[in-house]
């Protein structure tokens, strides 16, 4: 049997192609998963005033449409919760951390002021962290270093105010087993390493680095020219780190 398409109908044909395809990739959003989105809502403090993303959060659509979210297959793929003006703490029991499927992740721009939860490192899908002036404060987990996917992390700060900055005590530990990461952000952070110790550790399990920010860092040691091993590094930026006061100390 022979069909005869007539040629009007071939842009037609196109769109509904299109639909489906489009349909299929993102794919309606799974029930468990809006579930989840809606207990991580309901655990969240906002100011409904100022809040654009999770204030429209609701049963009536497609939780894969809401503001902020992205699926694959009707799954959460990516979360963008920046400047929602969040004012609760986070902790492990979130729902956030059974959003399995999560590549991409971005909470920055809030005050969740808490230490940032170990089961952050249960997202071991997640390919980009952004997590800047977000209020987090303490030490950074070392589970961030089963995050064996990621290729951009940003916990940078504008805050200035002891106490109030992220501490990494050990940036060897932190990064031992990312392998991937092109971009590391820690501005504002109090990266108390070992002397010396952080170029390297950087330059010998960062093949791939291609930005490192430290402005306004409490880093120690000098600059080490191990980082010039770095073949991608294009990026420095130490603007406001007191490298001088730090290379006095360290000849000490
Ligand atoms: C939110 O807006 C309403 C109406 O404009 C106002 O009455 C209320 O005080 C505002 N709340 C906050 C927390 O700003
Ligand atoms: C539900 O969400 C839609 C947008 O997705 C919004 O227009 C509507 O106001 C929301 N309803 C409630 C009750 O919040
Ligand atoms: C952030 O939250 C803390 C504690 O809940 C509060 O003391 C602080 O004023 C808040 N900061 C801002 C900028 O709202
Ligand atoms: C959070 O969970 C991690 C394991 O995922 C555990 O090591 C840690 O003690 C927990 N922290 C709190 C405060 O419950
Ligand atoms: C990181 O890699 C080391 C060495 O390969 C391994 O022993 C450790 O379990 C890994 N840690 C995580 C959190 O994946
Ligand atoms: C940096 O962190 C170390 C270790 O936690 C602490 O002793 C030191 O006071 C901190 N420095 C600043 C400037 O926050
Ligand atoms: C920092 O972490 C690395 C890798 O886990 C470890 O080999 C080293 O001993 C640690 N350094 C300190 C001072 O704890
Ligand atoms: C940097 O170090 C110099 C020399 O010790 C000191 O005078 C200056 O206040 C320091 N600046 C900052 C921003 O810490």
């Amino acid at each position: 049997m022979r069909i005869n398409i007539p040629p009007f109908s071939l842009p037609f044909i196109f769109l509904i192609q299109l639909g489906i395809w489009t349909l299929v990739a993102s794919g309606e959003c799974l029930g468990s998963q809006q579930s989840l989105l809606l207990q991580l809502k309901n655990s969240l403090g906002f100011s409904i005033n100022y809040s654009r993303k999770l204030v429209n959060w609701n049963e009536s659509s497609d939780c894969c449409a809401w503001e902020g979210v992205a699926c694959e297959e009707g799954r959460v793929t990516h979360l963008d919760l920046s400047g929602e003006k969040i004012n609760s703490k986070l902790d492990n029991t979130s729902t956030l951390f059974d959003l399995q499927h999560l590549k991409r992740l971005d909470l920055s721009d809030n005050n969740f002021s808490s230490i940032i939860p170990p089961r952050i490192g249960d997202l071991t899908n997640l390919n980009h962290l952004k997590l800047s002036s977000a209020g987090f404060l303490g030490e950074v987990p070392v589970a961030i270093s089963c995050l064996r996917n990621l290729v951009t992390l940003d916990f940078s700060s504008d805050s200035v105010l002891e106490g109030t900055n992220l501490v990494i005590p050990n940036l060897s530990a932190l990064v031992q087993n990312l392998s991937k990461l092109q971009e590391l952000h820690l501005d504002g952070s109090n990266i108390s390493a070992p002397w010396n110790g952080w170029c390297q550790a950087l330059s010998s399990l960062l093949p791939n680095l291609r930005v490192l920010s430290l402005s306004r860092c409490y880093v120690p040691g000098p600059l080490d020219e191990s980082l010039l091993e770095l073949q991608s590094l294009a990026v420095v930026d130490l603007e406001g780190t007191n490298l001088s006061l730090l290379e006095v100390e360290s000849e000490t």
